[in-house]
């Protein structure tokens, strides 16, 4: 019962049903009053002919001294189907009328006088029955003698509108039923995809990332829903899916260190390794393998951190010029034994608050990879530039540059062209960049050079 199913074609029925009643509430009345307005009209209309035909017979009795007959009011009363009643002066002296009669007191004698015909509604005397009435004014000569009182019991105007309230509550009925049956297929549209969702929202909460969903058909809000759930899944899945190669390229790549460092380990042992010159050699192994093993663990520990976002920047005012300085002058003995032309310039001197230890990590890791890829006697440029709010210290070199397709490549982790390379260098920097709310853009031609540049947001808070 807690179900949208039921609760929302629950809910039109409660709305449909209200309405229902209100027009139905409207209806009677409206029946009531046009039944009252017609039954008033007939009596007006019999009450007129009647005082006219009373009329007529007074005049003729008297004229005709006496001889005309009276007013035969029980015939007249089953001919109409009302009362007759009369108040005023008897004009049939002596004759029998059979007409019942009415305290004058009843009436509103002034606007009979004036020749109107009054409509009231009266209990007859000795009846608890209330009835609706026309009072004619009686005129003979222009005096006015009394009134003739035609009366319709008001029970009986239930008869005129009750069967019509009957068959409008049938067709009522009729159109409920067609309504309700519209709710019913309208709501289960609309609650089928939510369904299906949900359904599907258990599976994938259940680690099911590939569960069904529903093809979204109107474009309207549970359409979108369904399209962002499944672009949702869709990530889910990329995102479980790198995890899981992560973990194979990192298992991977620790082992190969490991593996080496335990051969020569072994060696060592087993005293393979007579001699001291290859001794030292194993030696030599063993200590670079470890301090790559070393690297490896701490870049790892590093991105994956980046990664979850479980990570702390410091937060200080930063020279950039004395940074940028730092990083320069760590390779420049380099430069000068590879015989690269190693320049560093400043377009600007900005301080900026930011992590400094964090930038020079990146700018140090672009410098790194741009001497690992330009030949001797190369060109290397580092360089600080402030503009539009923004930071940039760029790394341009003049080595084979990079291809189209590896442009993106690059910035994954583990993908590296450098024998010795962990692949880790660029997604680290990379990772900085947005950390410190920047960002690492790439350009480079094939067979010229590249330039990577990280952009910064200036300014100190
Ligand atoms: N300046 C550059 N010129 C040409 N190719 C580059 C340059 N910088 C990076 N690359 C390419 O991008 C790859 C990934 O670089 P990244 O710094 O992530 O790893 P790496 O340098 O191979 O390893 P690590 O930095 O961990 O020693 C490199 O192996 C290389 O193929
Ligand atoms: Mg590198």
């Amino acid at each position: 019962m807690r179900s949208l199913r039921y609760r929302i074609p629950a809910f039109f029925l409660v709305g449909v049903l209200v309405a229902a009643a209100i027009t139905a509430l409207f209806a009677v009345r409206l029946f009531q009053d046009d039944s009252r307005d017609r039954t008033l009209a007939e009596l007006r209309r019999q009450a007129a002919g009647l005082a006219l035909l009373y009329e007529e017979q007074a005049i003729r009795s008297v004229d005709e001294a006496r001889q005309a007959p009276g007013f035969a009011a029980p015939l007249l009363e089953e001919a109409t189907g009302s009362r007759i009643y009369y108040a005023g002066v008897e004009i049939f002296p002596g004759q029998k009328s059979g007409l019942r009669s009415l305290d004058r007191d009843v009436l509103d004698w002034q606007m009979l006088e004036a020749g109107n015909v009054e409509t009231f509604e009266f209990k007859p005397p000795g009846s608890d029955r209330a009835f609706l009435a026309a009072a004619h004014p009686i005129t003979v000569g222009g005096d006015t003698f009394g009134a003739l009182v035609v009366a319709k019991p008001r029970a009986q105007l239930r008869s005129g509108w009750l069967p019509l309230a009957g068959r409008m509550g049938l067709a009522s009925l009729a159109g409920l039923a067609v309504a309700a049956g519209l709710i019913w297929y309208l709501s289960r549209r609309l609650t089928k995809p939510v369904l299906a969702l949900s359904r599907a929202a258990d599976q994938v909460a259940a680690g099911n990332y590939d569960a069904e969903l529903p093809q979204s058909q109107f474009g309207d809000e549970v359409g979108q829903l369904t399209d962002h759930f499944r672009e949702m899944t869709q990530k889910l899945n990329e995102a479980q899916r790198r995890e899981r190669n992560f973990l194979m390229v990192v298992s991977h790549e620790l082992r190969t260190p490991v593996t080496a460092i335990r051969g020569h380990v072994e060696a060592l042992r087993e005293g393979l390794a007579e001699d001291a010159e290859a001794r030292d050699a194993s030696l030599e192994v063993i200590r670079a393998e470890t301090d790559r093993l070393a690297r490896l663990v701490r870049d790892v520990l590093d991105l994956a951190r980046m990664e979850a976002h479980q990570f702390t920047l410091e937060e200080e005012e930063v020279e950039l010029r004395r940074l940028v300085e730092q990083a320069y002058q760590s390779f420049t003995e380099e430069a000068r034994r590879r015989g690269i032309d190693y320049e560093c310039s400043f377009a600007a001197d900005p301080v900026i608050s930011t992590d400094g230890d964090r930038v020079l990590q990146v700018v140090s890791n672009l410098l790194d990879n741009a001497f690992a890829w330009t030949p001797d006697g190369g060109r290397v440029a580092l360089e600080l530039a402030a503009e539009n709010g923004k930071i940039a210290v760029s790394v341009s070199d003049s080595g084979p540059g990079i291809g189209p397709a590896e442009r993106e490549r690059i910035f994954r982790p583990f993908w590296s062209r450098a024998g010795d390379g962990t692949g880790l260098g660029l997604p680290i920097a990379r990772e900085l960049a947005h950390a410190l709310g920047g960002e690492l853009a790439l350009e480079s031609e094939v067979g010229k050079g590249s330039r990577f540049e990280l952009r910064l947001p200036a300014g100190r808070r």
